[in-house]
């Protein structure tokens, strides 16, 4: 039995996406993605039968002053149009605006995605999915979060500096969510925004290491030093190459020793905790003074080892980025009970304060459900911008960079600067 396209369930009315027990995302038909936020290439249009489409006449067709000429071609000739006027529409459409070719003239009504292959910029794709009087397209939905994204970092409030050092712990037990993609990218956005940051690498994969071009080669002072040693934090610390104001303790791999050798250690969860509170830099103005650092973000690995044991401890806030893909939230159970663990006995300060969804694709109903589903269930701690997949995002690190001096004007880095200034501006949690 076919579902009516009409009736189709718009975004966030699914349950279950990610949750274990419920399959009914798992078959869609995948999309193809160009990975920068754009739509996809014309010959891969999204065709999902279950697509919401507008009923009967284009609204577009009713309000022709709206939509730009170009765009209008196709229903200038359903509306009976000499054809001569659609010539000329097409000379203007190649010089007045950033358009690819019209389609060819259809007697279908023009529907969104229709619109969405000939219309490029971000601003006309979302003001095309006004006119649709339909945002829960996922095209449009994806324009929303583009123009969204660019609107505000064309806003260049300032950002204010805490009134002592924040430590944010950015933990979840999955790999490959963007923890390191998250942390390098935030820190530097903060660190662009007048901050002074501290990122501590605590994987003994060393990738935010690497993300930040900084030596993390055996042998050199690295968070293993200050764990097991007991070195002095400041000793540790490089400078992030092009970077002002971001410091970094790279992370070898020697640290994967380390989680062993913690075991038999005295306070072996409290290491990093006195590591950080004995560094000069961290604390309130008056012991800290001017030079303090507003934020240190501690990268963990994807476990709930000693190492990650150690990082909660001794943070404040945990930052957990959450994948837009099947099963996002399956183990986030288990983190969460690890968090109440450690508030109990350990660290009783610690609050989940922020939560980031990573590698959303607005095209994709999953991704979209997935990020209404963690918000239904985590409310204000969600950000309010998603960082999309972007292929800019992920060929950074091979560049020793982060995304926001490699591509600082690409959709990731103006999402990343973003959800910087959201963490800014909500402040420390009380
Ligand atoms: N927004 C994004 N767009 C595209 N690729 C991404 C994005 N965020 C992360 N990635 C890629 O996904 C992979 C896993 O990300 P990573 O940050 O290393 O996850 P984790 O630290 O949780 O294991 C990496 O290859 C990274 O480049
Ligand atoms: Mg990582």
């Amino acid at each position: 039995m076919s579902q009516d396209p009409s009736t189709a369930s718009p975004r966030g009315t699914s349950t279950g996406l990610g949750w274990p027990g419920d399959r009914s995302e798992v078959d869609r038909p995948s999309t193809f993605s160009t990975g920068l936020g754009w739509p996809a290439e014309r010959a891969h249009p999204q065709e999902d039968p279950s697509f919401p489409q507008p009923s009967g006449t284009s609204p577009s067709a009713e309000q022709p002053d709206v939509v730009s000429r170009e765009t209008s071609t196709g229903e200038s000739a359903e509306s009976g149009d000499e054809p001569g006027e659609d010539d000329d529409v097409d000379t203007h459409a190649a010089t007045a605006r950033l358009v690819t070719p019209a389609p060819e003239p259809t007697t279908q009504p023009v529907d969104a995605v229709a619109h969405a292959r000939v219309i490029r910029t971000a601003g006309d794709l979302a003001r095309v999915a006004a006119r649709l009087d339909d945002d829960s397209t996922p095209l449009a939905r994806m324009a929303e979060d583009t123009v969204r994204a660019r609107q505000a970092a064309a806003n260049r409030d300032p950002v204010q500096r805490p009134g002592a050092t924040r430590i944010l712990v950015v933990a979840n037990q999955k790999g490959g969510v963007g923890k390191t993609t998250t942390t390098v990218n935030i820190a530097a956005a903060l660190a662009q925004l007048g901050q002074r940051v501290l990122v501590i690498d605590l994987d003994p994969q060393g990738n935010a290491s690497t993300a930040l071009g900084v030596d993390h080669s055996r042998g050199v002072p690295s968070a293993y030093d200050a764990l097991v040693d007991g070195e002095d934090l400041a000793d540790l610390v490089s400078p992030v190459p092009d970077v002002p104001r971001l410091d970094a303790v790279p992370a070898t791999i020697d640290l994967a020793g380390a989680e062993i050798e913690l075991v038999s250690l005295v306070a072996r969860e409290n290491r990093l905790r006195r590591a950080i509170a004995g560094h000069p830099r961290v604390g309130t103005a008056e012991t800290a003074g001017e030079d303090r650092y507003d934020y240190v973000f501690v990268d963990c690995p994807p476990s709930l080892g000693l190492l990650t044991l150690n990082a909660l401890v001794a943070g404040r806030e945990m930052l957990i980025p959450i994948q837009a893909e099947y099963y996002a939230l399956e183990g986030l159970g288990m983190l969460l009970e690890t968090v109440e663990m450690i508030k109990a006995h350990l660290n009783p300060d610690l609050v989940v304060s922020t939560i980031v969804v990573t590698m959303y694709d607005g095209r994709t109903r999953l991704a979209s459900g997935v990020a209404q589903e963690v918000r239904d269930h985590f409310g204000d701690q969600v950000l309010k911008t998603a960082i999309p997949r972007s292929v800019r995002v992920s060929e950074a690190p091979s560049y020793g960079q982060t995304v926001m001096t490699y591509d600082p004007a690409s959709p990731g880095a103006l999402s990343y600067l973003e959800a910087a200034r959201e963490i800014a501006r909500k402040g420390a949690p009380q």
